[in-house]
């Protein structure tokens, strides 16, 4: 069964990004899945044609990761947006994330600087789905580096793509927009709560 794009659509108008850039970033998005269902309908094919054992075969089996990553973490990225960028006080999120990194602000200045790491990648709180833990990650390109056995709960895109048409070099600009429009109750249904009470100090 092929994968079909989301829509994003109702992120037109959000403060701080403009459609034009919006527009041009769903584009490149459509891209990804397009280009994954190509890939895997490339692989069944030479499967059946008895050439999985070519180098071909070797090659788009490689390249699967950069296509499949692509579509999936960009889907997470938009879908964290379209928030009032402010986590609700009482949210178990922000109780969370305060446990595990002394406070929120704490955890946001390291987000902030993670997301500022130089180069182009992506800035992802992830929860380990081992000890429940909450970690700051950056990635480089997204086939390679993602924590082993950790979910996706907040991710930043940090591709020039995703800043430069409105802010130019000053990417600093766009975290700030990025925190404005974060979707706090849509990064909290990510988070496994009956794991993240493993990972709560004092509870170990
Ligand atoms: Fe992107």
């Amino acid at each position: 069964m092929a994968y079909e794009a989301m829509s994003f659509d109702h992120l037109l108008g959000m403060p701080g990004l403009s459609d034009t850039l919006l527009k041009n970033h769903f584009t490149l998005y459509q891209g990804y899945v397009t280009n994954t269902n190509k890939a895997l309908e490339t692989l069944d094919r030479m499967q059946k044609e008895g050439r999985a054992d070519s180098m071909e075969y070797q090659e788009v089996k490689r390249h699967l990761g950069w296509e499949f990553d692509g579509m999936r973490v960009h889907e997470y990225y938009f879908s964290n947006l379209g928030g009032s960028g402010n986590p609700d006080e009482a949210s178990d999120l922000k109780a969370f994330i305060g446990d595990q990194f002394g406070s929120y602000e704490a955890w946001e200045m390291d987000f902030r600087a993670t997301g500022s790491v130089r180069g182009i990648g992506w800035a992802i709180l992830y929860q380990d789905t081992l000890s429940g833990r909450l970690l700051n990650f950056w990635i480089n390109e997204h086939d390679k580096g993602h924590p082993a056995g950790c979910t996706p709960i907040l991710v930043m895109d940090a591709w020039e793509h995703a800043y430069m048409l409105d802010y130019g070099i000053k990417r600093a600009g766009y975290i700030d927009a990025f925190f404005r429009n974060i979707n706090w109750p849509q990064a909290q249904t990510r988070v496994n709560f009956q794991l993240a009470r493993m990972a709560q100090p004092g509870a170990r």
